[in-house]
């Protein structure tokens, strides 16, 4: 039994080798010109051979053996180091130096590459422990960079301005990396087990006993001095939720819990990529509410639209309404947007007219009213 992951991970390698094109010549007696070669066969059969090309060749000259985990790490490296010239790139692109048609283009951009960065730095580690259920994690982080470079292109495409050109031109040169990288990794069986249902009704297979127990909200059951509390009315600790969050730690591996009284919350509520663990629970879905009304019809992107945005791995809410009340004239206008992994709510209310439920790149969501 015990041998059962690492069993499965040569099997999925070998298999991985067989429906790739390639056959490796590990002779070391092999020529510089016969591992470009077999580089160069092994690239044909990538969305973007020259771009794979040029970044594995060095990895020849160098003399690493050219096995497929080391091409697709090499490859990934390549990504991650074309990713933070970007992120150069959209700091530098505020300002004049690029004209949003809708608002909050850029900071949509910046906002959804450094997921991606975050993505591509998952997927090396995943890589580099090489069981197969970090394998199939990372096709999906990387299927999520794909979507992240979408919805900038979209949000850019009625952009102007001289640094725009520039934008472009990163944005496709990091990006034919992670389609590269993505070609390399096992393509899922489908229908098989490892295909991961996460919209089942209930609690999710991922979520810890401890986690359950939060979100079945017995109140005052953790210490209630760790926890934060938010009351609009001033009684508690903050008067607003995104202070809360700001005082939040950055990158926590434990809960944060956050209470929201009863009240209404006029406010778009941002959950950044590097608060992680957060736990909202209000008072009930009758009682607490977040409401904003940012709209495609005034200027914002769809992206941007939301009312409560989740981009913090491990966000938990319960007891909660998220309202989008822009209307129906409005176009899209998003209530609550999630691009994050392992997210719930629980008992929950989410109302808008258009585009209400806006699950951007994770596949994660557990909506239980
Ligand atoms: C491997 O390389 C050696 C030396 O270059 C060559 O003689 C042999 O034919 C190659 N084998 C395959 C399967 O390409
Ligand atoms: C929040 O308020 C409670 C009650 O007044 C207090 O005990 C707790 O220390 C406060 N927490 C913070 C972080 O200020
Ligand atoms: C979190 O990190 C940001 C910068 O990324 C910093 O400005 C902020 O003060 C940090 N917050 C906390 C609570 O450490």
């Amino acid at each position: 039994m015990a041998f059962s992951i690492p069993k499965l991970f040569l099997l999925l390698i070998s298999s991985f080798f067989i429906a790739s094109t390639w056959s490796l010549n590990t002779s070391s007696t092999t020529s510089l010109d016969a591992h470009l070669s077999t580089i160069r066969t092994f690239c044909s059969s990538r969305p973007f051979p020259d771009a794979c090309f040029s970044s594995l060749k060095i990895s020849i000259s160098i003399n690493i053996s050219p096995n497929i985990i080391n091409l697709l790490l090499q490859t990934l490296q390549t990504a991650l180091s074309e990713a933070g010239k970007l992120t150069n790139l959209f700091s530098k692109a505020g300002g004049s130096n690029i004209i949003e048609r809708q608002r909050g283009t850029i900071q949509d951009c910046l906002e959804l590459h450094r997921i991606t960065v975050s993505s591509l730095q998952r997927s090396v580690s995943g890589v580099r422990a090489g069981d197969s259920r970090k394998l199939v994690d990372a096709r999906a982080y990387l299927s999520a960079a794909l979507t992240n470079k979408n919805t900038c292109l979209e949000g850019l495409d009625s952009a102007s301005g001289p640094l725009k050109p520039a934008v472009m031109n990163g944005l496709a040169s990091t990006y034919q990396h992670v389609s590269n990288s993505l070609s390399m990794l096992p393509k899922p069986k489908r229908g098989k087990q490892g295909q991961i249902n996460r919209r089942l009704m209930g609690f999710p297979r991922w979520m810890s006993r401890k986690d359950r127990r939060i979100l079945q909200s017995i109140d005052g059951e953790d210490d209630p001095g760790e926890e934060l509390i938010v009351a609009a009315d001033g009684t508690g600790n903050f008067s607003t939720i995104t202070d809360a969050i700001n005082f939040a730690p950055n990158n926590s591996y434990d809960r944060i819990i956050i209470r929201v009284r009863e009240g209404v919350y006029a406010e778009n509520v941002e959950i950044p990529s590097d608060k992680t663990n957060i736990v909202l629970i209000g008072d009930g879905a009758d009682l607490t509410f977040i409401t904003g009304n940012r709209n495609v019809a005034d200027g914002w992107t769809t992206f941007r639209s939301a009312t409560l945005a989740v981009s913090g791995d491990g966000f938990l809410a319960l007891d909660i309404t998220i309202d989008n009340t822009a209307g129906p004239e409005k176009h899209q206008a998003v209530a609550l947007r999630v691009n994050a992994d392992l997210v719930a709510f629980y008992r929950c209310s989410v109302n808008g007219y258009q585009d209400t439920l806006y699950a951007h790149s994770f596949p994660t969501i557990l909506s239980r009213v």
